[in-house]
């Protein structure tokens, strides 16, 4: 990596390099994981890969620990490029590729210093580009990668579904200290299956040191300004996509949905996807 990185973008690639998000103690419970699929979580962008069929280019951009990517190439037959910036989450990428022969790639860079040597099919990032220094610089530098016919998948946290989740879990860490609260998210997040991977989730998504909430209303905008178009989003459960209003509707509702869910305990981090294409 050649390029000078933000500060804030130093602060967060250092932050994952001490324990990246998605960090398995024993690399066969990540070898495992890759294995069952985790993509199918996504019912839009599961659907779309099984249609595309094998030999989909993609490229998945802040792919951390590599699930997402080794997934790809396993379940659907892509040719995955996953990019990254922390080398201790690409060791672990790798090492899942190697041990599943999954034929993912991984590389080591700034994801605004990056650019696909080939227009890749599907573009994906989950979790990432509301870490950066700018979310919509992010955004319009990876939306730069997709070519026409092309799709982009992206999830973001959202503003202000993910409000609950931060008062919540930091004002239980402030008032009973780090460990008590870090064995509560374990019980509200129970399929986790190791400390490590328990403590990797609870310190990116309650102790990280930058990331911003956005609103599919605001995305959307970018996504126009981009020459993209939406195929369908997690805020009407994949449904289909008519008026734009009929979506800000439905996204205002969010919140509430949110504070329900925190109040019966369970893990609900505040996050959506949009899968997109340009036409
Ligand atoms: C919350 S993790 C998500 C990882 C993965 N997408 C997943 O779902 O497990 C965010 C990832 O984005 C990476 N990241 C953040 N900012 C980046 C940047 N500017 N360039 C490259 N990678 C970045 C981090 O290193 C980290 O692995």
């Amino acid at each position: 990596m050649t390029t000078t990185l933000a500060p804030s973008d130093r602060t967060v690639r250092d932050f994952y390099d001490l324990l990246p998000y998605n960090h398995f103690d024993d690399p066969a419970t990540a070898i495992a994981r890759a294995r069952a699929n985790p993509l199918s979580a996504y019912p839009d962008l599961d659907a779309t890969l099984a249609e595309a069929g094998p030999g989909l280019s993609a490229v998945e951009i802040g792919c951390g620990t590599g699930w997402a990517s080794n997934a790809l190439a396993l379940h659907y037959g892509a040719r995955a490029e996953g990019v990254d910036f922390s080398a201790t989450a690409l060791e672990r990428a790798r090492r899942v590729a190697e041990a599943t022969d999954s034929g993912a790639r991984f590389v080591q860079s700034d994801l605004f210093a990056y650019r696909p040597a080939t227009p890749p099919a599907l573009t994906l990032s989950i979790g990432v580009l509301h870490h950066t220094h700018d979310c919509r610089a992010a955004f319009d530098h990876v939306a730069g990668f997709v070519p026409s016919g092309g799709l982009f998948f992206l999830g973001l946290y959202h503003a202000p579904g993910r409000l609950p989740f931060l008062r919540h879990w930091r004002g239980l860490l402030e008032r009973e200290g780090e460990a008590a609260a870090l064995a509560a998210f374990g019980r509200a997040m129970p399929q986790s299956p190791d400390p490590e991977h328990l403590a990797s989730v609870f310190r990116d998504q309650v102790l990280h040191p930058q990331e911003s909430q956005h609103k599919l209303q605001e995305v959307w905008g970018w996504m126009e300004a981009a020459g993209l178009r939406l195929i369908s989003t997690s805020i009407n459960r994949y449904g289909p996509v008519a008026e734009p209003e009929e979506l800000f509707a439905e996204e205002a509702a969010y919140a509430a949905l949110s504070e329900e869910r925190i109040a019966e305990g369970r893990y609900f981090p505040g996050f959506f996807t949009m899968l997109m294409e340009r036409p």
